[in-house]
């Protein structure tokens, strides 16, 4: 597969913060036993991965904006164009050990997502899309899974926690989805979960709330792998609603009327 010079870009920036990563993530085992733990290792861990992707993709594209989850937005002299970065989506996961954490860089033009990276640098798993262009992972091509009875459908989503979401919400949705499907998965990472339905790993995802830097790369996945993508009211605001379902044609329609329907 010839990627362009932009998914390039972003591709170098993604590894490099992966590289960094994973560094530190061999730290983090030995923090464990620590009475302070390793939290505040992996908030600096999290900071450098993202000024690392700054600084990469502020080489290449120097006016540029840029929307992050540690640094929050700089505005670019060039309105048209902003980067959405989640340096590392996964930091519970990274926390406590468990190997499913990725770096997300997207790219909107004119109010639009046109490019996107994921990259779990500890599978060294590369996802990449380009409008128009597909989406790989590696470089083989992806397709979302084909299978349409939600009765075999693995089904990802993401589960509230102290302090985050609507807990009776989230309790009626899970209810209204579990005894419809062959299984429901909690990964830990809303960019890795969207990249695998991108994949086929998975059928279908739903999660709210989420923040763009969790969902942008992996809308544009999904997409190009022919899945479909929406927030939870079926429409295209998936941004302003946190909310997001996807899957293939059939499975983000089942999905969404369960989902709509508790
Ligand atoms: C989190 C992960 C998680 C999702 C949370 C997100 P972070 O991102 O994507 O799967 O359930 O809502 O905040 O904090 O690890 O970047
Ligand atoms: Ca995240
Ligand atoms: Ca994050």
């Amino acid at each position: 597969m010839a990627r362009s010079a932009l998914l390039n870009v972003m591709v170098d920036a993604a590894r490099k913060a992966g590289r960094s990563l994973t560094r530190d993530f061999g730290e983090v085992e030995n923090l464990q036993v620590s009475h302070k733990g390793p939290a505040d290792f992996v908030s600096a861990a999290d900071r450098k991965a993202e000024q690392i992707v700054r600084e990469e993709l502020a080489k290449a594209r120097p006016t540029w904006g840029f929307l992050g989850e540690e640094g929050g937005a700089t505005e670019g002299s060039d309105p048209s164009h902003r980067w959405i970065v989640d340096p590392l989506d996964g930091t519970t996961n990274f926390l406590h050990g468990i190997p499913i954490f990725a770096v997300s860089i997207a790219l909107e033009r004119n109010g639009q997502l046109v490019a996107g990276v994921i990259y779990n640098p500890v599978m060294d798993e590369l996802y990449v899309a380009e409008r128009g262009s597909g989406a790989f992972m590696n470089d083989r091509r992806l397709r979302v899974a084909a299978r349409h009875d939600l009765k075999a459908c693995v089904i990802g989503t993401g589960i509230p926690f102290i302090g985050h979401g609507d807990h009776p919400l989230f309790m009626r949705r899970m209810g209204a989805v579990m005894g419809e499907v062959a299984g429901i998965r909690r990964c830990g990472a809303a960019a890795i979960d969207l990249a695998w339905v991108a994949s086929g790993r998975l059928d279908g995802f739903w999660e709210q709330p989420l923040n763009p830097w969790d969902m942008a790369a992996g809308i544009v996945l999904i997409r190009e792998a022919g899945g479909f993508v929406s927030d939870l009211d079926g429409r295209d605001r998936i941004f302003e609603t946190g909310g997001i379902v996807a899957g293939n044609e059939n499975v983000h329609r089942r999905l969404h009327a369960l989902l709509a329907g508790a």
